[in-house]
């Protein structure tokens, strides 16, 4: 095959795949995998430190510190592309596969600032996580606040 077909024939196959995805809703359903497991790497690292609190874990620095760096770095990841409009679960074939809804993309809306929030409260407990558990105990409320004020506005139940 000369360097010409085959660069059409790639085309069509990108066309072609393209196309797959906007009449399945492949691409939202890919969407929803990466912002879901964001999720669950806030809910691992934060789990980390809560279990220090909790005391079923014995408080390590280096740990608390790697879960509230974790925690900054997943919250500074930039999510546009895991977020499309459209991806609501009120979005056609939507129901079932995600709970975000559809007041995420409405005029006003304040998810930005409930993203920021949580990047903030982040930052603060990367700031003091490996300086003792009192520290971490006390920089715990602004994370875990952070999360449940997005969630309780735009986050679903699941059943
Ligand atoms: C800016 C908003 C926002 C923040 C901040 C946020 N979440 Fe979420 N979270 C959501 C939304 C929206 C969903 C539903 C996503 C979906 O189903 O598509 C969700 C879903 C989840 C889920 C369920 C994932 C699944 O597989 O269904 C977990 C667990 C979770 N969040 C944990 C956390 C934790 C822990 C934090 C804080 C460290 C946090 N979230 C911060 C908006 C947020």
């Amino acid at each position: 095959m000369n360097r010409k077909i085959m660069i059409a024939v790639a085309m069509g196959a990108a066309l072609v795949a393209g196309a797959t995805a906007a009449i399945s809703g492949e691409s939202e359903e890919r969407a929803v995998n990466a912002r879901q497991s964001l999720m669950h790497l806030y809910a691992f690292n934060l789990g980390q430190l809560g279990a220090m609190v909790k005391g079923e874990m014995e408080y390590n620095a280096d740990l608390a510190k790697a879960s509230a760096d974790n925690l900054v770095k997943a919250s500074t990841m930039n999510g546009m592309a895991m977020w499309p409009k459209g991806s609501s679960m009120d979005a056609e074939g939507m129901a079932g596969k995600t709970w975000a809804k559809a007041d995420i993309w409405a005029d006003g809306s304040d998810i930005g600032e409930k993203a920021k929030a949580l990047r903030e409260a982040a930052a603060q407990m990367a700031d003091v996580a490996g300086n003792g558990l009192d520290a971490v105990k006390g920089a715990m409320g602004g994370v875990g606040g952070a999360c449940k004020g997005c969630h309780e506005k735009f986050r679903a139940p699941k059943n």
